[in-house]
């Protein structure tokens, strides 16, 4: 029997992404759902999409934003996202008040999140399997990511770029293929590298949350699901955030 899986990443502390995404998922009868990484920062619900996390994913892989929540805010991050980074810490962290219990559980979580995940032939991981703070948007970079292959995966599942696409191995080339919801992908003899694209903060000019239904017969879609993006940037608006991270979800950018 063919298994269904869902794939979500780059959440970003958007609750009603995440809620709207998971009512898809949901109609789509899946049995597992693994999720690639950045599941805070940016946004206004961390402690809300760390607790429907909890409860529903069988793993969050650590993505870049998750570490520098969780541990230190890295030199290359922008002044938004070190800002956002340190708003989200000042929630998430625990303290020595009525909520510490669970406040510690949650921080606990982000601090224990894997880099990498493996289920049968598929390989997951944020960035690359080395590195949450690389991206994959060209040729020669998923090249490298084949090149450096050591778990004889079949389709390496990434987040980060927030950009839906596929590359497949033929042979020594690299080619890459610009993706559509809807369509069914089926991977053949070559391996094949995904990327899932953004629950929370699309960024290829589609403003709706993105998620991917996987099949254990190598065969795998991208679903978009709209979702209520007003009520997410007055969120943004009404807090220390910079007002520029709710603008950019009304354009998918
Ligand atoms: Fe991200």
């Amino acid at each position: 029997m063919v298994e269904r899986i869902a794939i979500v990443s780059d959440i970003h502390s958007n609750l009603e992404a995440l809620t709207a995404v998971m009512r898809d998922i949901d109609r789509n009868r899946v049995s597992k759902i693994f999720c690639l990484g950045d599941l805070i920062g940016y946004g206004p619900n961390p402690n809300e999409c760390i607790d429907l996390a909890k409860r529903n994913f069988d793993f969050v892989i650590k993505g870049n934003h998750d570490q520098a929540v969780g541990w230190k805010i890295p030199k290359v991050f922008k002044e938004t996202a070190a800002k956002a980074a340190y708003w989200t810490r000042k929630r998430v962290k625990p303290k020595l008040t009525k909520n510490a219990a669970t406040q510690q559980k949650r921080w606990g979580f982000i601090r224990k999140m894997p880099k990498t995940q493996e289920h049968g032939t598929w390989y997951m991981a944020h960035g690359t399997p080395w590195s949450n703070l690389d991206y994959v948007y060209e040729e020669f970079e998923a090249a490298q990511v084949f090149d450096a292959d050591r778990s004889n995966f079949r389709v390496c599942f990434l987040g980060h770029t927030h950009i839906p696409g596929l590359f497949l191995q033929d042979g020594d080339v690299v080619h890459y293929t610009d993706v559509e919801d809807g369509i069914r992908y089926k991977i053949g003899a070559e391996k094949a590298i995904v990327n899932v694209g953004s629950v929370g903060q699309p960024r290829d000019g589609d403003p709706r949350a993105c998620w991917v239904l996987g099949r254990s017969d190598g065969s795998f879609s991208f679903r978009r699901v709209e979702y209520e993006i007003e009520k997410t940037a007055e969120k943004i608006y009404r807090t220390d955030l910079c007002p520029s991270l709710g603008e950019r979800l009304f354009d998918g950018e």
